[in-house]
């Protein structure tokens, strides 16, 4: 990056973050260096902990692009915050399966203990609050992070009451997981691809009980891969192997009475649900061509416009195009019953106004008529006119 000159915005902070800005930058190819703009944006929280104008002016004028660039790269993801934020973010997880396990209880337990919403900040300064989508650990349902660390699994309104007060008081707190708890600007400095140096920042080892209960039911049901064994330890780099050698064996691959009917049995399965769709497949065929023979259309289900659909599912008595004839009003008056009387009806359902419609009517209206002399005022032909006195 070569020396730039920052504005009046972006001077404050370029006096803190240019140098771990510059080493950013430095990760990535020449002439790539726009691709670093999610990096910068976390840096930019480890001083500020959300994104401010100047924030987004340093990031603009470090990468050479302008701050609608930025600004829209800002605004997308749910990690930048827009507003200063607290010390704490705690995330509860309310969706799908979060929320069978009772993940709303623990968010509406925690708005009304901290009396405060969906990214609102206690007048302390301490606690952020939000409702996060899935965040990835559905098996330790509910789900409650901070500062995006695991912090409580299979939490309850109260372990997460408990959570956010010993926050608050600045009592310890041990996660459920991991390390310790850090600030939410800490943990930005992790996320703009600097090393964490908490022990424990990085999770390793073997899977906890939870995530392997599906592995176990499966065991206990005679269910099992060929080769898995859910004791293995996660490792870091694929263990080579020998060439030629087979894979290693483990006490599940040494299981034959185990693995290799359930191998089998997943086989039987899986080829009878190919034969089953298949077989449904070639009736839907059949089908198809059957009416296409009989010269009717294939009914394809509701074809109907999604705005079609919403309108008559916003007021169902409505007339909708494509919908049954409505019966005209009757006439409430001789001068409405003679001008119904003196409108032919479309008969061919398109609307007033339709141009082939509109051409015979014109064209048969006129095909017995002397060309019509050109009036100057033609509202008022055939329309007697009264003297100023009787007007
Ligand atoms: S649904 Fe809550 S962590 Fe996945």
């Amino acid at each position: 990056m070569t020396t730039v000159e920052f504005s009046p915005a972006a001077e404050p902070l370029a006096a803190k973050l240019l140098e771990p800005a510059r080493e950013i930058l430095a990760r990535y190819p020449a002439g790539r260096e726009r691709s670093a703009l999610l990096p910068l944006l976390h840096l930019v929280q480890t001083e500020e902990g959300h994104v401010s104008p100047s924030g987004v002016a340093f990031c603009a004028e470090v990468l050479g692009i302008n701050k609608a660039q930025v600004g829209a790269v800002a605004t997308f993801y749910t990690m930048y915050k827009r507003r200063p934020t607290g010390e704490y973010l705690v995330s509860v997880c309310t969706n799908t399966l979060c929320n069978v396990m009772g993940g709303q209880e623990v968010y509406d337990g925690l708005v009304e203990h901290l009396g405060v919403g969906h990214d609102e900040t206690t007048a302390d300064g301490k606690i952020t609050l939000e409702h996060a989508e899935c965040l990835a650990a559905c098996d330790y349902a509910p789900v409650v992070t901070v500062n995006y660390d695991f912090t409580v699994d299979q939490a309850t309104p109260q372990s997460a009451v408990e959570l956010v007060e010993n926050l608050r008081q600045g009592r310890e707190q041990t996660p459920s997981r991991g390390a310790r708890i850090c600030s939410l600007k800490e943990m930005q400095y992790q996320l703009a691809g600097f090393a964490d140096p908490r022990d424990g920042a990085v999770a390793d080892g073997v899977a906890g009980a939870p995530t392997l209960r599906g592995v176990r039911l499966a065991q206990e049901h005679g269910v099992a891969v060929a080769g898995f064994d859910p004791d293995s330890p996660i490792t870091k780099t694929k263990p080579a192997r020998a060439e030629g050698a087979l894979p290693p064996r483990t006490d599940a691959a040494d299981k034959p009475v185990e693995s290799k009917p359930s191998g089998s049995r997943i086989a039987a399965v899986a080829k009878k649900a190919t034969e089953t769709v298949k077989a449904a497949a070639g009736v839907v065929v059949e089908k198809v061509e059957e009416r296409r023979h009989a010269g009717r259309t294939t009914d394809t289900g509701d074809l109907k416009d999604p705005e079609v659909r919403a309108a008559e599912s916003r007021n169902p008595t409505a007339d909708t195009p494509g919908g049954a004839e409505v019966a005209s009003p009757a006439p409430t008056n001789a001068a409405e019953k003679a001008g119904v009387e003196s409108n032919e009806t479309a008969g061919d359902g398109k609307p007033a106004g339709d141009s082939t419609r509109g051409e015979q009517i014109v064209s048969r209206g006129t095909a017995d008529q002397k060309p019509a002399t050109v009036d100057p005022n033609p509202g008022w032909q055939n329309v007697p006119r009264g003297t100023e006195e009787e007007k």
